[in-house]
């Protein structure tokens, strides 16, 4: 990909620029807490977007998406806003940093990336993190912190890109740590590496390769029915709910909005009992506990369909230790806590199974938990 990058860069522009990159992210568990001010449990992948960037003293950004083979020019106003999904992503982040008072200039970029898109990685995340991070080195000495760099991205999907996502995609781009998953709490921002190298499990990916473009943007949906419970309760948002407290206003509220707090609620308990379970070691609990996430978003939260709902019952079926949905949902990928011992057997399997069901197979990423926003060495 480097040299990929750094040939068509030279073709282009005629002169060298510097590489940058960061990654996309799983999530072991404490899905849709983020908005929540709930905790999450999120690691940086070895799937990257790498940029080659370079200031050109003009006052625009010249951009090329080799993946996409689209090549974007756009000014730094507020009013020269691109049309184009991807290149809105940069503008947003060039915007964002101005708007903290940084300083960006005119740049030449071309990148790539081998995040697959659509599958729940948070591609959208790792591009954001990439800019992010090397506008604040090109520009602005690295003064800006890694937790602003996070919201620049966070704030580009918010008023760029019509998703009112919470921090933990930006956050796991930027703090990422190889070997270590990183549990967040998204309302004191505090964090913990947690070093995560099970001597007799792995986790896998199985992208069902389907995403169900749904109208209404329903993410911003659940978002709302959490805030509108959070607002009946009185609180600023449900990390401080309980189930007696939901129950106690069950009667005012919708049924709908009922299940999307009650997971929530449980959902926030459940990250702090696989913490537990993983500093004891307790492979097993973790795994249960991941199934229980699956159960919730597919039941009470309505994230799931029926592919991911498939590949989640082939993986108990099969003996898999814990498996769910992982991400925003309505397509994407399952996260599998998988003995050594079984792990030929279950891809073996979740792949012919699927593939027989609806027609297309699978796709499986053994996950590697590795580094976030970086500079890329020469
Ligand atoms: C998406 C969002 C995140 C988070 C997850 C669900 O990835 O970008 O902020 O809410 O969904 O956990």
């Amino acid at each position: 990909m480097k040299e990929k990058i750094q040939k068509y860069f030279k073709e282009r522009f005629g002169t060298e620029g510097t590489l940058y990159a960061s990654a996309g992210r799983i999530n072991l568990i404490g899905e849709h807490t983020d908005y929540n001010g709930g905790f999450v449990f999120p690691g940086a992948i070895d799937k990257v977007i790498m940029a080659e960037i370079k200031p050109n003293g003009l006052k625009k950004v010249r951009v090329y998406s080799m993946d996409i083979d689209e090549y974007v020019e756009f000014g730094l106003n507020e009013e020269d806003a691109p049309t184009q999904g991807w290149a809105r992503y940069v503008f947003g982040i060039c915007r964002e940093i101005q708007k903290r008072g940084g300083k960006v200039e005119g740049f030449d970029s071309v990148f790539a990336g081998d995040v697959p898109l659509g599958a729940g990685l948070s591609s959208s995340a790792a591009l954001e993190s990439c800019f992010a991070f090397a506008l604040n080195d090109l520009f602005n000495d690295n003064s800006i912190d890694k937790f602003e760099l996070a919201r620049i991205g966070q704030s580009t999907e918010h008023n760029y890109c019509g998703v009112n996502c919470g921090i933990m995609d930006q956050f796991a781009s930027v703090f990422g740590r190889k070997g270590n998953l990183m549990r967040l709490d998204c309302r004191s921002m505090e964090y913990e590496y947690f070093p995560f190298n099970p001597k007799d499990y792995r986790l896998v990916l199985v992208d069902s390769r389907v995403k169900h473009e749904l109208k209404d943007s329903p993410y911003n949906k659940r978002r709302e029915s959490c805030e509108r419970v959070a607002r009946r309760l009185g609180l600023e948002t449900l990390r401080d709910a309980t189930m007696e407290m939901l129950d106690g206003v069950r009667g005012d509220i919708t049924a709908e909005d009922y299940f999307r707090a009650k997971f929530v609620i449980e959902e926030k308990d459940r990250v702090l009992a696989v913490c537990d379970a993983l500093e004891a070691g307790d492979y097993d609990t973790v795994g249960r506990k991941m199934y229980e996430t699956h159960r919730g978003l597919s039941k009470d939260y309505e994230v799931s369909c029926v592919e991911l709902d498939f590949l989640n019952g082939v993986a108990k079926e099969m003996g898999v230790t814990g498996s769910r949905i992982m991400g925003g949902g309505f397509g994407g990928c399952t996260i599998n806590l998988v003995r050594n011992d079984l792990h030929d057997a279950f891809v073996k399997e979740a792949v012919s199974r699927f593939e027989k069901e609806y027609g297309h197979e699978p796709r499986i990423y053994d996950v590697v938990i590795s580094d976030g926003a970086r500079r890329v060495k020469e």
